[in-house]
């Protein structure tokens, strides 16, 4: 497919289109359970160190490379390094992308279902007994767990098969900005609850005697999850990307809205976790059992929920719409149609998330990997491990295998730009900084360096 036909159409269309990549389940339930789970406000700062230090810089790594080598992933490492192990990159990817989607649709299943709740009144309660037994039901029966995940994997196949600027761009222009307004209502509710100043300053007053190894490697992988990085996704993307965009400038953008956008969520969160006597450590349901409590205490509790979920819906097809996308673009480089790659990523995305889903109800609840329950499982090895390793190769071929000139060329879109000190200092991120931070988050995070620490004595 030439670039015309599938490149995003406007400069907005390109924002909203990279943005709905971004924006998903990360910023609802994953940025939420996961500050939950590691302390709170400390984990929250290394996140946005993350996003700063390691997420910005790789962002537009990822982008300005797709929008040079002008293609799938494949089409891309073949054209910028021919016959090289480079293309590793590419299939790390899409095997990450693969492990990330079965589990994310899982998650989305459970929104789906929400949003069926919510609209039979069944959702609205403050009881937080029944919120959670509510929660407890939709994730762990097998029927309705894998009739979500079913569900929400056809509605993508569908979409997709339309196409990137037809099928995505539409969907997103509209309703992040909606799904955003919606959360700051629901923020500013929170607010106005009782524990409004427990839950702010959970959120926003670090305690960093709570800094660890696990909360730096999961802060970390928070952060390439949420900007869709160390995959192929961005790759892609940038393949579609006009090439008189500002790349800084749009990944910039992106990173600073995402980040707004996961902070708005947490404190339409946490004062409802310490208002209605939930756990900060409920992890991975308290999206699902917050917010509804928090629109049962609002007039027109039962319609805002309805609002929420569908919106929720939206944002994560978003996002997951990007990611096939990559492994979809990659079959049709190598003369597949788009039609059956689609339904091919698809059956096999399904084929793995099958046991994700039923790996947290009683059916596979007793199998684990490495310790962790496959779901569990899926999640590391994708956010944790494939994907600050997919940066960390991205970052070495930008910094030390591609010529400075030509990437220099292309983020500075020929020179027009006039960019120079910032893709300097980007440059000097990529070669140094990056990878040798990705590398000792990972060797730390996996227990590699402790013993070199007590060596050192710390
Ligand atoms: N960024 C998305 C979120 O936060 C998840 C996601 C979509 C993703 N596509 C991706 C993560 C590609 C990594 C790679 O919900």
């Amino acid at each position: 497919m030439s670039s015309k036909e599938t490149g995003f159409t406007s400069r907005l269309g390109v924002l909203t289109a990279t943005l709905g990549s971004a924006v998903g389940l990360g910023n609802l339930w994953k940025f939420p359970a996961l500050t939950g789970e590691n302390g709170g406000a400390a984990f929250v700062f290394i996140y946005i160190l993350a996003c700063f230090i390691l997420g910005l810089p790789l962002i537009i790594a990822e982008i300005s490379l797709g929008r040079k080598g002008q293609g799938d992933v494949f089409t891309i490492f073949k054209r910028l390094s021919p016959n090289t192990a480079w293309i590793s990159i590419a299939w790390m990817g899409i095997a990450s992308g693969t492990f990330l989607l079965a589990f994310y649709s899982d998650v989305a299943g459970w929104v789906i279902t929400y949003l069926i709740k919510a609209i039979g009144g069944d959702l609205i309660s403050t009881d937080h007994l029944i919120t959670t037994e509510i929660f407890k039901h939709t994730s762990t029966t097998p029927s309705i767990a894998l009739a979500g995940q079913f569900f929400f994997l056809a509605i993508i196949a569908f979409v997709v098969l339309f196409g990137v600027s037809k099928g995505i761009e539409r969907v997103t222009k509209i309703l992040l900005p909606l799904l955003t307004i919606l959360l700051i209502i629901v923020a500013i509710k929170n607010l106005t609850l009782p524990g409004a100043a427990e839950g702010l300053s959970f959120l926003f007053k670090p305690d960093f005697s709570k800094v660890n190894s696990t909360v730096i490697l999961y802060a970390v992988g928070l952060a390439f999850f949420k900007l869709s990085l160390g995959m192929a996704t961005m790759l892609t993307y940038g393949a579609y990307i006009p090439k008189d965009q500002n790349i800084p400038m749009l990944a910039t953008r992106v990173m600073f809205a995402d980040l707004i956008i996961s902070l708005i969520a947490g404190i339409a969160i946490f004062p409802a976790v310490f208002t209605y006597g939930f756990e900060v450590t409920d992890g991975p349901s308290l999206l699902f059992v917050t917010i509804p409590a928090v629109f049962a205490s609002m007039p027109g509790g039962t319609f805002f929920t309805v609002i929420f979920f569908l919106l929720a819906v939206f944002a994560t097809m978003g996002a997951s719409m990007s990611l096939i996308e990559a492994s979809v673009a990659g079959l049709i480089g190598i003369g597949i149609t788009r039609k059956k790659a689609v339904l091919a990523v698809i059956a096999i995305m399904t084929f793995f998330g099958i046991f994700a889903t039923l790996s947290l109800t009683p059916v596979l609840s007793h199998t684990t990997i490495f310790g962790k329950n496959i779901f569990s499982f899926y999640d590391f090895i994708s956010s944790n491990m494939l994907m600050p390793l997919g940066g960390f190769l991205t970052a070495i071929f930008i910094g030390w295998k591609m010529n400075k000139e030509d990437i220099f060329f292309e983020v500075s879109n020929g020179g027009t730009l006039n960019n120079t000190v910032f893709l300097e200092i980007w440059y000097i991120l990529l070669r140094y900084v990056v990878p040798v931070l990705i590398i000792v988050v990972l060797l730390n995070g996996l227990g590699f360096l402790s013993p070199l620490f007590q060596i050192l004595g710390f």
